[in-house]
């Protein structure tokens, strides 16, 4: 190919991505169709009244047409009155939320066939802030396991992302406990932080832990991106799923809240990632620059189902629909969940959000099965991914993918389970996991 038709770096990634050998994998198993427990998209729509708002919204002239480019006032009023008992007063709809598309994106893995503008436009919360803050050289840390598309964001503008590690429970392999025993080591955090640091990215409850930070956890770092001047980026896409106190860093303070952006998802909220609506809320200062990054992006973002949401915020607590989110989906975890404690094998109960992380380091996988040599060639826990879609048709996520390679060790034999899907499903993939018993060590 001529040099001059090769993609750009930034796109072409040279090692197959997560997603695409997953959905390989099932493609070829022998076990069809395959329960999809991998990537977290639900497997049931949203209640009927978000619905019905998002096909009146389509009946409308006004809500065909190009949304503010800061979003449609009237989601951004509802946003302002929603969140306004969790952070205690009123946020300046017109100053301080501006909306996007998506929390961050769900599908710019590299794909050198893509344009980059394609990229982009699908889908960028994150990316607006990303592109508002970070000039060439400038670093951000980030915390493994990492939600893949925080890498390929940072690294657009010319960031540099600096990596800390999550530490799972030292028990993890033997004793199911909370996933509040993913630590962060704060020496290691301090010690990461450099005079070029701009901006850290916080992720509470936790895509793939579980994990809901406490105050306390919080509180610190805050601190430290207090005292070294450090933007907080607090991803909080699964703030409606929380089954523990759960607290916003941006709420410590008045003086956390004027370095924080909090970022949110209506996908998560409302069952509906398709859609792609997101937001940032923080202070004027911060917000003005990401919203001026959006414009550039991609202007608008998608405006009848702005609407809907906005509807969705204004009746959602006429419905309970807050309430009934959490208890489904707490439902859903202890269901599912229950075939790991009749395994005998140990998870991280959830704090919040709805991936389960699993422990199999008791499956042991025949000596001479044959793996394909990409997956062959990565950690333990695309091993075990790859076996449990051949074997018993069940696919789930490996997390090394969301650790560099100097420390995909310390999640070699997890893997994530998204349980947003039907009651059936998850009934059926307990069904398949059944068929581990003959591969436990005991
Ligand atoms: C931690 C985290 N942040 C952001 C997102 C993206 O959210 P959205 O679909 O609104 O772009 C996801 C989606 O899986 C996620 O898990």
């Amino acid at each position: 190919m001529s040099e001059k038709l090769k993609p750009a770096a930034r796109v072409a990634g040279q090692r197959q991505d997560v997603w695409s050998i997953i959905n390989e994998a099932a493609a070829a198993s022998p076990k069809q169709p395959v329960v999809n427990m991998g990537q977290g998209f639900f497997g049931y729509n949203p209640p009927d009244f978000i619905l019905n708002a998002a096909k009146e919204a389509l009946n409308r002239v006004d809500c065909n047409q190009y949304a503010p480019t800061r979003g449609r006032p009237r989601l951004l009023k509802a946003l302002s009155e929603a969140y306004a008992p969790h952070w205690g007063r009123k946020l300046d709809p017109n100053k301080e939320i501006t909306i996007t598309t998506g929390a961050n994106e769900g599908e710019s893995r590299p794909a050198p066939e893509r344009h980059l503008l394609d990229l982009i436009d699908s889908g960028q919360g994150m990316l607006s802030a990303f592109m508002a803050f970070i000039e060439p050289g400038d670093e951000v840390i980030v915390f493994e396991p990492f939600f893949d598309q925080y890498i390929s964001n940072i690294e657009m503008p010319g960031g540099k992302v600096v990596y800390v590690p999550m530490h799972p429970p030292k028990d993890g392999a033997t004793k199911t406990l909370s996933a509040a025993e993913w630590t962060i080591d704060f020496d290691e955090l301090e010690r990461a932080i450099t005079p070029r640091t701009k901006m850290l990215v916080i992720n509470t409850p936790h895509n793939p832990v579980g994990k809901v930070f406490s105050r306390e956890e919080l509180q610190k770092i805050a601190d430290l991106c207090l005292k070294n001047k450090i933007i907080i980026l607090s991803d909080e896409v699964y703030d409606r799923l929380f089954y523990v106190p759960f607290t916003r860093i941006a709420t410590l303070s008045p003086e956390v809240e004027q370095i924080t952006l909090t970022v949110g998802s209506a996908g998560k909220n409302f069952y509906a990632t398709g859609w792609r609506v997101g937001w940032l809320m923080g202070p004027p200062h911060l917000i003005q620059y990401v919203s001026a990054a959006h414009t550039r992006i991609c202007y608008s973002s998608v405006s009848p189902l702005q609407e809907a949401c906005a509807i969705g915020f204004e009746q959602a607590d006429a419905h309970n629909f807050w309430t009934t989110c959490i208890n489904d989906m707490q439902a859903k975890m202890k269901r599912f969940n229950a075939i790991w404690d009749e395994l005998n094998i140990p998870y991280s109960i959830p704090e919040g959000g709805y991936f389960v992380m699993v422990n199999l380091a008791k499956v042991q996988i025949p000596e001479d099965y044959s793996f394909p040599p990409h997956v062959a060639s990565r950690p333990r826990d695309f091993k075990l991914a790859w076996f449990l879609i051949q074997e018993l048709g069940v696919a789930a996520i490996p997390p090394s993918e969301f650790y560099t390679d100097a420390n995909a060790h310390i999640v070699e034999d997890y893997l994530r389970f998204a349980v947003c899907k039907p009651d059936e499903v998850l009934e059926e993939a307990k069904e398949r996991l059944r068929g581990l018993k003959k591969f436990l060590k005991q």
